[in-house]
């Protein structure tokens, strides 16, 4: 079978794990990358000699390649990859998508009609710790979830055209629909611009899942400390998976509270409090990131839907763009409506055509 040929564009922070995974992949053959700085391209010659380096990305479409992943910055996804899918390419669009809903909606239909792959790049679905905590909710061990808290902070990286939340909520975001299966009904979000007065460097996000589910991300630019840490409460067990772990990167909690039964006097009020064990899985981990690229390279050799596919892209923009709509109206709650389910029309160069219904983004990872 031939190598599947890409081509990157952009190589800023993120482009060099992206190139150097598709470099190492035996079922990729890394052809060119694309970058409007020439610095950034001689390290890619210093690095890759037999790579080719392009300022303009458009120079791709003569090189016979079969996808592209677009690396450059949130506001420049949906003008490059509509103009990739366009000439043919499969496309791996990283995190957000879009910054609009609408050009999520358009990416997703351009794909579709020029049967073409289109993933987002989030990460953390493809997180071996972030696969066995949703394991762990499956199998029932926390009982009902009560509320879910992700925290994501550090200090920087501050990006020029985007907020806080446009940066990090994503992964949050992603995280959180691919735990639960499911979709919020409504957002807000308050914050803080503090640096910049016209960027958020701190925002607060309040989710409603329906059924009393709540979650919570915090998300910030501007904090002491490097944190990526998300707690799972349940009503029989709790679970914090805390990614800066090197290795207890999940503990379970065999703690909680039975609400005492009815007691007409305060004197009888008693709460049972449950102390149990820690348990700590063992994790085998592997790079989520050569997950994620593997995965896109499977799914245009074989046809199938990605795991975090156009439409879990566009699910996290509809919530970014509800809660920046709460951010500027001081913290109202915004509904969310969730895009219809559909059916994926992808079809393989390699293997023809494949129907998918899909209605879920918790498709099994291949
Ligand atoms: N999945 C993750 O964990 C993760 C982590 C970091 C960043 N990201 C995402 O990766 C993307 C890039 O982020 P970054 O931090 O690398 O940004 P960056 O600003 O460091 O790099 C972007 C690069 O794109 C180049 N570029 C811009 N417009 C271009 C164009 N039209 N043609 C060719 N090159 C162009 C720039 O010259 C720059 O080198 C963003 O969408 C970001 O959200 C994802």
């Amino acid at each position: 079978m031939n190598p599947v040929k890409i081509g990157v564009i952009g190589y800023g922070y993120w482009g060099p794990n992206l190139t150097r995974n598709f470099v190492e992949l035996p079922k990729s053959e890394l052809v060119a990358v694309a970058d409007m700085k020439e610095e950034r391209l001689q390290q890619v010659k210093r690095l890759y000699p037999q790579v080719q380096t392009v300022r303009d990305y458009r120079d791709l479409f003569a090189m016979g390649l079969d996808a592209v992943v677009v690396a450059t910055p949130p506001a420049t996804h949906y003008a490059i990859a509509r103009d990739c899918l366009e000439h043919g390419l499969h496309v791996l669009v990283e995190k957000p998508l879009t910054i609009r809903a609408q050009d999520a909606e358009d990416l997703i239909e351009v794909a579709e009609t020029n049967g073409l792959t289109l993933m987002v790049g989030n990460t953390f679905e493809y997180n071996a710790a972030v696969q066995a905590l949703k394991q762990i909710i499956d199998a029932g061990e926390l009982g009902e979830i009560y509320y879910i808290n992700a925290v994501r902070t550090n200090l920087g990286l501050y990006q020029p055209n985007v907020n806080a939340m446009w940066d990090l909520a994503p992964h949050d975001l992603s995280i959180l629909f691919y735990l639960l299966g499911k979709e919020p009904t409504s957002v807000s979000a308050m914050g803080g611009a503090s640096v910049f007065k016209h960027i958020h460097d701190v925002v607060y996000m309040h989710l409603k899942f329906g059924d009393n589910l709540l979650a919570h991300i915090h998300v910030s630019w501007l904090d002491p400390n490097k944190v990526r840490r998300i707690t799972v409460v349940g009503s029989k067990k709790m679970a914090v998976y805390d990614d800066v772990e090197n290795l207890e990167k999940i503990k379970i909690f065999d703690k909680g509270v039975d609400a005492p039964p009815y007691t007409d006097s305060f004197g009888e009020f008693q709460c049972s409090y449950r102390y149990g064990n820690i348990v700590v899985p063992h994790i085998q981990f592997v790079e989520p990131l050569r997950v994620e690229c593997d995965h896109f390279i499977n799914c245009i050799l074989t046809g199938e839907v990605p795991r975090s596919n156009g439409l879990v892209g566009l699910r996290i923009v509809k919530v970014l763009e509800a809660a920046s709509q709460s951010l500027h109206n001081n913290g109202q709650p915004y509904p969310i409506q969730p895009p219809p389910a559909r059916s994926w029309r992808i079809v393989s160069p390699r293997q023809g055509v494949s129907v998918v219904n899909h209605t879920s983004q918790t498709a099994p990872l291949s």
